[in-house]
């Protein structure tokens, strides 16, 4: 079969490296795809916004199945537009992605449907929001959580600990700061407990959970910094044990698959779904209608079996007869950055240590990296994901970092402590 990727980051990255490993497939397309993606996969320079672009490729070059990394495409209406022209294609359509592209919209979800998440209110106008922000810091809330409503890149949302830095972001998204995003927020009531992720397969008839992960969304090490993307993942999340596992498929999962039967959503794609594990338990805290970056790391290092076919099947609407082969091995991916990130950044500099690294039996997958006179170089803030499986969290975390030491590049810079969090459970143990 000839395949079709749509992205550009460490995602797309490991899905071609997994998907090549496939014996049904012929030939792997990326758009636009980045160094390290090409030396699995034919990159071709279509940007993600330009769908019917896509589309024309994809007919010309006879693709049999098209996988979209990121959220924007989907948001757009890739799924519509490929469906249109009779091409087979993995993700959910414009309206399901929805999911995703509007908070309100998923959170009147999470409501019809019994699915457990923070209260929230919706405010169209700053007075009302940083009124109702204020009452309840009066009330005596020890946080609150600000949402622009729309896609921001992950930056649209603030916890805030006090009211003044909550209202100076409400402000700042009236004021535009996140474009059309902002013109609508949600200030919701803030968690406390432990994060996971959760990513799930579905067809509109089954769902299916793959292994669990956690990410590391704070710049620095011991949670501190800036949030980001992900600065490393890791899998499984002790935290999702299996009593965990069951009551978040009864709750979260079964409620989520009942919602897009009843609202008649074209969802045949993957839903990955931010948890908080509250002392109430488990609730959700956003969706996402795309694998996360860099969870998915993490959790197809683990996947022994084909991930082709479990896809295809899941685009067929025929997931209930895929089967999935799960090692029982950790894995954990540490990603490097550009030093600056999530801020300015320099880019263009030479990185050295790649096949020291592989040698090593870790695998390097690449996000912002591109060719520039023969050497691979950096070209956005977070630049490769460190990617090492073990018999334990400590061997997996060991490996991980034994790859990423040997690799280097100006003013790179990674956490040192990614897996903390399931380290120290084990030694509790
Ligand atoms: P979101 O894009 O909605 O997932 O928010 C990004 C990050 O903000 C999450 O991964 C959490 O770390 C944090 N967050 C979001 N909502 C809440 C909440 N209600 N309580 C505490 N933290 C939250
Ligand atoms: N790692 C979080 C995300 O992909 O949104």
């Amino acid at each position: 079969m000839n395949i079709l990727v749509i992205g550009s980051g460490g995602r797309e990255h490991i899905l071609c490296w997994k998907l090549r490993q496939s014996r049904m497939v012929k030939k792997i397309y990326c758009a636009p795809g980045n160094a390290g993606i090409a030396r699995e996969a034919e990159c071709i320079d279509i940007p993600v916004s330009k769908l019917e672009q896509l589309a024309d490729f994809a007919v010309k070059n006879a693709i049999d199945f098209t996988v979209v990394g990121p959220e924007a495409p989907l948001c757009d209406g890739l799924v519509d537009v490929f469906k249109a022209r009779g091409l087979k294609v993995f993700g959910p359509d414009k309206i399901a992605a929805q999911l995703e592209g509007s908070k309100t919209f998923a959170k009147d979800f999470m409501r019809k449907y019994n699915i457990p998440t923070a209260d929230a209110g919706t405010f169209c106008n700053a007075g009302e929001a940083n009124e109702f922000v204020n009452r309840k810091f009066r009330e005596g809330v020890k946080g609150i959580v600000i949402k622009a409503d729309g896609l921001a890149a992950g930056k649209g949302v603030l916890v805030a600990y006090d009211a003044k830095s909550a209202t100076d972001f409400v402000d700042s998204c009236f004021e535009g700061a996140f474009g059309s995003a902002g013109n609508r927020v949600l200030v919701e009531e803030c968690l406390f407990g432990e994060e996971a992720s959760i990513l799930a397969l579905c067809d509109g008839k089954t769902i299916v959970p793959l292994v669990s992960s956690q990410d590391h969304k704070r710049a620095l090490d011991g949670d501190l910094g800036p949030n980001t993307g992900g600065m490393g993942a890791y899998s499984p999340a002790p935290v999702v044990d299996e009593k965990m596992t069951a009551i978040i498929k009864r709750d979260i999962l079964d409620n989520f698959l009942r919602g897009v039967q009843q609202e008649k959503l074209y969802f045949r794609g993957i839903i990955f779904v931010g948890i908080m594990v509250t002392a109430d338990g488990p609730k959700v805290l956003e969706f996402n209608v795309r694998f996360g970056d860099p969870e998915v790391q993490a959790v197809l290092r683990r996947l022994d079996s084909d991930l082709l076919d479990v896809m295809l099947k899941t685009a067929d609407g025929r997931l209930a007869e895929a089967e999935m082969k799960w090692s029982d091995d950790h894995s954990v991916c540490v990603v490097m950055a550009s030093g600056g990130y999530p801020d300015a950044y320099e880019k263009g500099f030479e990185i050295t240590g790649l096949d020291d690294a592989a040698a090593t039996g870790a695998v390097v997958f690449h996000a912002g990296t591109a060719l520039k006179d023969g050497k691979i170089v950096n070209a956005g803030g977070r630049v490769l994901g460190v990617t090492a499986r073990g018999r334990s969290i400590r061997e997996a975390i060991q490996s991980a970092y034994a790859a990423t030491g040997k690799i280097h590049w100006k003013d790179c810079f990674y956490r040192k402590d990614i897996g903390h969090r399931a380290l120290s459970r084990e030694c509790n143990k």
